[in-house]
Formats: structure tokens, C-alpha cells, sequence
């Protein structure tokens, strides 16, 4: 029998990989991390692999297939967002180190902690008894953060290998106040960045400000084009397939509101004075029920200290979508195209550039599956679940749906302040300790479904 594994040295291990998967030159340490968890999966026990792409490499374990057995999928990602702005950050976000009770680095939540918690509990129930409940799968990528553009094909590819009951993933949070949550519901996207070229060259401003169309200030309009005084979405049938909440969402939402402590505490999660967004709605309805546009970058002109006095050649923007069950994202972008250009003056050029894009995501919480994860949260953390629609998107999920044709069951880990994505991005020793609790419990309780 293998000597325990020490968890938190392992998550550091594994946090110290820089694996960005949006930055090139970072290629060499996702692939890094990727043998690291071949190397891991290898040693407890299961069958790994690393299978390269045109993007950064898959990794895949599993156990030898009982036909007597139900199949598990559980994915996860090693790729993280990167750490910019780095001065946010209190101690360098590639060295991970524990206080008071959390651990600290890019990652440690999104996706790292959160997958190594399934691979420790994996590694102690074949350490104790020699064989997991079910036959499991490992599905690990490493392009998550930027919409998983090669995983499809890899998918279509494996198919045979990954036929599988059920997905079970743990890449979301639990809900306010740090209980636990079944999400049953994720946001979809659609990305797209424009650019808007104005003369051929940066000009003087002076001498040709009023009489030649400023890039800078067509993105300002185009961008403001966007919403109404309401913040509802002015672009033609955005709204149109949206699917309205059933009388028992309602409900959940309203539990989860109570729980949540209302807005006072959203606003504390965020750091905001005042919360802001399309009226008419409740601020979890509006994170985790309704769609909306968001700026995520903006530029164009002079950025360095003091000032100049230029009139920029152009400018641009990045912006991103939100959507729910049944929007499509090729129909959106679609018709946020149609109308920015319809909206764009005379005098500039407007390129639009589609990003990637993933269908929004909803499973029933009341399946024989879904109570299987609900018991595993309870068993894990003592309390009884919440049923969350969260705001954020894991493309992949309609994916696995479509390909594989499995539900996936969100069994979220993140505590809600561990600021994925932001600087001091953290997770708490206890929500990760408690992962490894949590997946014996799953996998005990997925195997007696059918
Ligand atoms: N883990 C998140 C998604 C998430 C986090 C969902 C918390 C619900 C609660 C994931 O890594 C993520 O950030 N996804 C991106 C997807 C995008 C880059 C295609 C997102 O939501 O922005
Ligand atoms: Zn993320």
C-alpha cells in the first residue's frame, strides 16, 4: 500500500505552475503541469495519459471498466486566468502560501483546488479498499479560460473511451456564507472584441479634432449603444428565446437570497457601494437568470503618463456576452454585430472579431443523480445543500451533453470570497479538505443509481 499523500503539499505543488493558457509563452509550463498530473494520476493508481493538441495537452485517467459498474466522468482544468494586476496582489500569485485558514495563489480555487480535492479523495478510497464504486474517468484540460477551443474535437475523437454515465465536476462555489450548493444552472457566452479604425495615421489633434471622426470616442458610443437608463439590452431580439423561471426556481432563488444575507453582502463580496443592473430583477436573478453585455477591456490612444494631445488612427473593445438557457450564441453575436454596425457612424471602419462562445447550462437538481450530489455535499460539509444558478460559464458542459450525451452535476468547492480571477485569489483549507471528503461520499453514492 502507497503512503498517504500530504494534501496541502500537493496543492502547492501543483499551484506553482504559472499554466496560463492565454499567454504563448507560457505553452511550456502548461504542458509542465499537465505531465505533473499525468505523473500524479499514474501513482495512485489509475491509467494516465497526456494526449497533445493543436492547443495545450488533455490529460485523461482512468480505472479498468467493470461493465457491472456505472461510469463516472469528472472533469476539471489546470489552465488558470492570469494573475494581472500583479501589485493587487499581497504575495507573488505563482507562491502559494496558507493564512488563516486559506490558501493563496492564481488558481487555487479555479480550477486547481477544486480537481486535486476529486484526485486526494480518489487516491484514499483506493489506498483504504483497493477499488472505487465505479469505474471513473479523469478528464483534465488545460484551455478552460479560453473556452476550451480544442476539447470538442478531442471529445469527438475519444468518444469511445469516454462514454460515461453522468459527469460530475467541481469548478463553481459554494453559496454565500460558504454553504453548500448544488448548481444546477451555469451562464453561457459569447465573446467578441471591435476594433474601429479612423485615419491612417495617429494625428495632432488640434489641427484635425472637429473635423475627422475620433476611433476612441465611436467605442465610447457603440459601447453606451449597448443598454438603455433600465440596463436592458437594446439589441434586437437579444431577449427573445430567453427561458423564464420555473415556479420552483423562484423559489430557490428566494431561499438562496435569504442565505445570501440579501445585497448588503454582495456588495461586500464585490467591494461596491451600490449594486447596479437591469430593473425589475432581484441581484441573484440578474447574476444567475438573466443575460447581459459587459465590457472586459477598452483602449486606444495615448496611455502613458501626463498628456498628449493625439487624436488615435484606433481604438478598441472587448466585450463579452452572458446568456442563459435557450439564447443562442451564434444568433447573438449575430445580432450584436448587426446592430453595433448599424449604430456605427460614418467616417470610421468597425471590425468586429467573433471570440469563442458556449451555450448556457442547466441540469435537474431532483434526478436520481442530482440527489446523489446533494447527499455528498451534505455527508462533506454537514449542511444541507442550496440549489444555486450561478453567473459564470464552463462552456464544455453543453458540450459533454451533445457528444457524450451525460448531465454534468456542479459540486462547487470555491468558498464565494476566494476572488477567482482577482488578485489574492484564495480557497479555504476546509472547503478543500472537505472535497476529498465529498467525492468517497459522490462516487459511493452515483454507483447505486442506474
Ligand atoms: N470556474 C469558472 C466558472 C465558474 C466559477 C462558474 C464560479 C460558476 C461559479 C471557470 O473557470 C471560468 O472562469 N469560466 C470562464 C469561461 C470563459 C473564459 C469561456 C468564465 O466564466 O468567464
Ligand atoms: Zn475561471
Amino acid at each position: 500500500m502507497s503512503s498517504p499523500l500530504d494534501p496541502l503539499q500537493k496543492l502547492a505543488e501543483f499551484l506553482r505552475f504559472p499554466s496560463i493558457s492565454t499567454q504563448p509563452e507560457h505553452a511550456p509550463d502548461l504542458i509542465a503541469c499537465a505531465e505533473w498530473l499525468r505523473e500524479l494520476l499514474s501513482s495512485i493508481g489509475l491509467e494516465a495519459s497526456v494526449h497533445s493538441t493543436l492547443g495545450s495537452p488533455v490529460v485523461l485517467a482512468c480505472t479498468p471498466r467493470d461493465p457491472a459498474k456505472r461510469t463516472v466522468l469528472i472533469y476539471g482544468h489546470y489552465d488558470v486566468q492570469p494573475p494581472d494586476p500583479l501589485e493587487g496582489w499581497t504575495t507573488p500569485p505563482f507562491e502559494p502560501r496558507i493564512e488563516e485558514g486559506r490558501i493563496y495563489a492564481r488558481g487555487s480555487a479555479d480550477n486547481k483546488g477544486q480537481i486535486l480535492a476529486h484526485i486526494l479523495g480518489v487516491a484514499q478510497t483506493l489506498r483504504e479498499t483497493g477499488e472505487l464504486p465505479v469505474n471513473l474517468i479523469f478528464l483534465i484540460e488545460g484551455e478552460e479560460e479560453i473556452g476550451s477551443p480544442h476539447l470538442e474535437e478531442f471529445l469527438r475523437e475519444h468518444r469511445d473511451e469516454l462514454t460515461c454515465d453522468l459527469a460530475a465536476i467541481s469548478d463553481t462555489a459554494m453559496a454565500p456564507g460558504n454553504r453548500p450548493a448544488l448548481t444546477y444552472a451555469l451562464r453561457g457566452i459569447a465573446a467578441m472584441e471591435l476594433i474601429v479604425y479612423g485615419p491612417a495615421r495617429d494625428l495632432h489633434s488640434g489641427l484635425f479634432g472637429g473635423a475627422v471622426a475620433n476611433p476612441a470616442t465611436v467605442v465610447g458610443r457603440l459601447i453606451a449603444s449597448l443598454h438603455d437608463a433600465e440596463g436592458r439590452i437594446l439589441i434586437p431580439g437579444f431577449y427573445d428565446a430567453v427561458r423564464p423561471l420555473e415556479g420552483w426556481e423562484r423559489e430557490a432563488a428566494v431561499a438562496l437570497e435569504e442565505a445570501a444575507g440579501g445585497d448588503e453582502a454582495i456588495k461586500e463580496l464585490a467591494g461596491v457601494t451600490e449594486l447596479v443592473g437591469e430593473k425589475g430583477f432581484t441581484t441573484i436573478e440578474r447574476i444567475g437568470a438573466r443575460p447581459t453585455a459587459e465590457v472586459n477591456g477598452i483602449g486606444g490612444g495615448y496611455q502613458g503618463a501626463g498628456t498628449k494631445t493625439v487624436l488615435p488612427k484606433e481604438a478598441f473593445a472587448k466585450l463579452t456576452f452572458r446568456l442563459v438557457a435557450d439564447q443562442d450564441p451564434a444568433v447573438i453575436l449575430n445580432a450584436a454585430e448587426e446592430y453595433l454596425r448599424s449604430q456605427t457612424p460614418p467616417g470610421v471602419l468597425l471590425e468586429i472579431i467573433s471570440g469563442h462562445a458556449g451555450a448556457a447550462y442547466q441540469s435537474d437538481p431532483t434526478s436520481p443523480d442530482g440527489f446523489a450530489a446533494r447527499k455528498a455535499l451534505a455527508g462533506a460539509f454537514g449542511a444541507e445543500p442550496l440549489l444555486l444558478r450561478d453567473g459564470g460559464s464552463i462552456p464544455i458542459l453543453a458540450t459533454l451533453k451533445e457528444i457524450l450525451g451525460v448531465d454534468s452535476y456542479l459540486l462547487g468547492l470555491a468558498n464565494p470570497d476566494s476572488r477567482i480571477h482577482s488578485p489574492d485569489e484564495n480557497m479555504l483549507v476546509e472547503n478543500f479538505l472537505g472535497g476529498i471528503r465529498m467525492n468517497r461520499i459522490l462516487l459511493e453514492e452515483l454507483a447505486k443509481d442506474s
